[in-house]
């Protein structure tokens, strides 16, 4: 009904808009009074923690894209190797397992059936596991040797997004958690994150304003068949959740890629018209920002109509941008949780355009319990 649904259309709405407080609610209660982090459902102690050699993250979905996004931060932050696989591959790969591997099993539901397996198969091989889950109970964590809680709430809408930012929060805990007890950041390094962590739900707030304008956009290209995503560095996997997030709801051909793989092949399908949603990373980091904006101006250059999510204060890609979405000032890592948000509005928003039941696409299910 529509007071479930707080008066919107959707329940996907109105769990974009619950983002700010989900950010928060997932972030409450992780700093002690000594200022150090604490993850409580940790089962795991610290000197397990300081022998782990490698990191598996296993996930499907949206999920597996919070999982790229955590490789950036904990290789970044910790010096630990990290590969991210698709559940559906991991087993059937006969992967490299061992006691010194943590396997970390990214799932809002915690009950679909290819992280499971995998999850079964890694504690087979002896390796430690660690659940992010947003499901209390439910089978994923219960299986893990270690479990952080998203509090997202319940995600209604099969397309998940509060799930997806309460993800990355919980992989940016991790990363300072293994950051802290492996000694890779100091006490006030990790401090100084956290407090930037605690700043997303205002920042997240933030790029919810620019909903009238991102629906605006919606309207404009509500009869293109095909679109592109172009990110590069932590903007990557959020270039490919936004594709994601339109094949499910609209229904579209739309892909993401790595800008630097531009001239690898995806520049062939630029053609007059085409809408390229491109993601700019923050000028602190001045060689990712200054190759995103020669990736901009080559497609330009071919006729793309693109639109540029940028932070305030940055006019460097004004002229080569035919729409510009403006992002809060954050770091590199953490600019996922602000720059994804236009991207699920927009989805959201074009398949209303489109009259597609955005909670329940075509062929889709919330939770996949079959391999
Ligand atoms: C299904 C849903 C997706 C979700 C994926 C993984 O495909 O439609 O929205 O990202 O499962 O779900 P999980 O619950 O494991 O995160």
């Amino acid at each position: 009904s529509a007071a479930e649904k707080d008066g919107h259309d959707w329940f996907m709405r109105k769990e974009i808009l619950e983002q700010p407080r989900a950010v928060a609610d997932s972030l409450l209660g992780r700093r002690t009074p000594s200022g150090s982090l604490h993850l409580d459902e940790m089962r795991l102690d610290d000197d397990e923690l300081r022998e782990v050699t490698k990191i598996i993250i296993i996930a499907a979905g949206t999920s597996f894209y919070a999982g790229m996004v955590a490789k950036y931060a904990i290789e970044h932050w910790c010096r630990i190797s990290v590969e991210v696989e698709l559940a559906s591959e991991f087993r059937y790969r006969d992967p490299i397992l061992d006691n010194s591997t943590l396997v970390v099993a990214i799932s809002q539901s915690g009950e679909t059936a290819d992280t499971l397996q995998a999850i079964r198969h890694a504690r087979s091989q002896r390796s430690k596991v660690l659940a992010i889950c947003n499901t209390n109970g439910s089978t994923i964590p219960r299986e893990s040797d270690a479990v952080i809680y998203t509090h997202a709430g319940p995600e209604i809408g099969v397309a998940s997004t509060k799930g997806y930012l309460t993800q990355l929060v919980a992989c940016y805990l991790l990363a300072l958690y293994l950051a802290q007890v492996k000694g890779t950041m100091y006490g006030d390094e990790v401090d100084g994150v956290m407090t930037q962590l605690e700043a997303m739900p205002e920042a997240v707030a933030q790029t919810l304003e620019t909903a009238p304008q991102v629906y605006e956009l919606a309207r404009e290209y509500a009869d293109r068949r095909a679109f592109l995503f172009l990110g590069r560095h932590a903007g990557y996997p959020v270039a490919l959740e936004g594709a994601l997030k339109l094949k499910e709801l609209a229904y579209l051909h739309a892909e993401g890629f790595a800008a630097g793989e531009l001239k690898h092949g995806p520049i062939a399908l630029v053609e007059e018209g085409l809408p390229i949603w491109c993601i700019v990373p923050p000028r602190g980091r001045d060689f990712l920002h200054d190759k995103m904006r020669s990736g901009i101006m080559e497609v330009r250059a071919r006729g793309a109509r693109t639109i540029a999510l940028v932070e305030e204060g940055d006019d460097s890609v004004d002229s080569v941008s035919d729409s510009i979405i403006r992002l809060p000032r954050v770091p590199v890592l953490l600019q996922p949780l602000v720059a994804v948000v236009p991207l699920q509005l927009f989805a959201c928003q074009l398949a209303t355009e489109l009259g597609l039941d955005v909670d329940q696409p075509r062929n889709l299910a919330k939770s996949v319990t079959v391999e």
